[in-house]
């Protein structure tokens, strides 16, 4: 069941993301391989749990595992894929270990967190705009500026230069879980791979709903405040139609917008040739432009 889910695919954005935090500073080290793959086992496995607790059918355009093979297997695939990524972890040189491992641990137990908060938002009633971006800071984007900063580590790169390439994938990160929470009300089922509309289904507190809540017109918000009580069989419909009225296309480009320019400022604030930075901007112009 691992294998079949690491097997569909996916982008494979945070190991790339490793290797080029690597390639940002020095040539690719062999170690920066190792620790590409255990941050994209470690992704699955939080993929394989996720899809669980969102109850979600679909990833990658194929049955999540859970749904092929039931939950206790999915529980168990999971534990066995996080349990990988420390085997591939480990494989690197002891003195980079030293560093390596207390960030890798400190992201993971802030996705947990993340996760939790996730969770949590699906029960309250009303959540703000700065709770969304701390929830989805952990959830998601703290592992793809990890992702960078390991790879940077392994480069041989200042700590001034970590930093900057940390806040980088952070903010990068941000923007990429908007662009996620946007597809999964809005995206093309045929590109997306997952179900569309799941995140309504489960109450999901993204940025859509928040922003409909706080600003649609009084009938409409009473009105989603009723379908957030309740799941009719056009749950999905009526709570869209809500948010193209309270107008999200254009906020969720903005705020989007907002998260990508402070992103690409750490960029700048890299000290190394700008010719070298050209891959990363492409990276993330593709993260938050992409249609799956
Ligand atoms: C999905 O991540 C989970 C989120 C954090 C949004 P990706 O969109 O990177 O999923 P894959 O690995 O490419 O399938
Ligand atoms: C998932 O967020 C974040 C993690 C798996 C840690 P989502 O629940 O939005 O991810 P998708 O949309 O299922 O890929
Ligand atoms: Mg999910
Ligand atoms: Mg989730
Ligand atoms: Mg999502």
């Amino acid at each position: 069941p691992a294998q079949y889910i690491l097997g569909i695919g996916g982008k494979r954005v945070r190991p790339v993301c490793v290797l080029m935090g690597n390639e940002l500073f020095d040539d690719l080290k062999e170690d920066a391989y190792h620790v590409a793959a255990a941050v994209e086992l470690f992704h699955n496995f939080t993929l394989i749990h996720d899809d669980i607790m969102d109850k979600a059918p679909l990833r990658r355009g194929m049955q999540t595992v859970h749904t092929k093979y039931g939950e206790p297997t999915a529980i168990l695939a999971g534990d066995a894929t996080f349990v990988q990524s420390y085997v591939k972890l480990s494989a690197i040189q002891p003195s980079l270990l030293q560093e390596v491992m207390p960030l890798f641990n400190r992201t993971a137990l802030e996705v947990c967190e993340g996760q939790q908060l996730d969770m949590d938002f699906e029960q309250k009633a009303s959540v703000s705009l700065d709770e969304y971006v701390e929830m989805i800071t952990l959830k998601t984007s703290v592992l793809l500026a990890a992702s960078l900063k390991l790879g940077s580590i392994i480069g041989g790169a200042s700590k001034g230069n970590r930093d900057h390439l940390y806040e980088f994938g952070k903010n990068l990160g941000i923007a990429f879980q908007i662009q996620d929470d946007y597809l999964d009300a809005f995206g093309d089922p045929a590109k997306f791979g997952k179900q569309v509309g799941g995140d309504i289904l489960a109450n999901k507190k993204t940025f859509l709903m928040i922003h409909a809540l706080e600003t649609a017109a009084p009938s409409d918000k009473e009105k989603l405040e009723q379908l957030l009580q309740s799941s009719p069989a056009d749950k999905v419909a009526q709570v869209l139609a809500i948010f193209k009225n309270a107008g999200v296309d254009s906020w969720a480009l903005q705020l989007k917008n907002e998260y990508f320019e402070k992103a690409l400022q750490h960029l700048d604030a890299i000290a190394v040739m700008s010719k070298r930075k050209e891959p990363l901007q492409q990276l993330a112009k593709f993260l938050i432009q992409r249609d799956y």
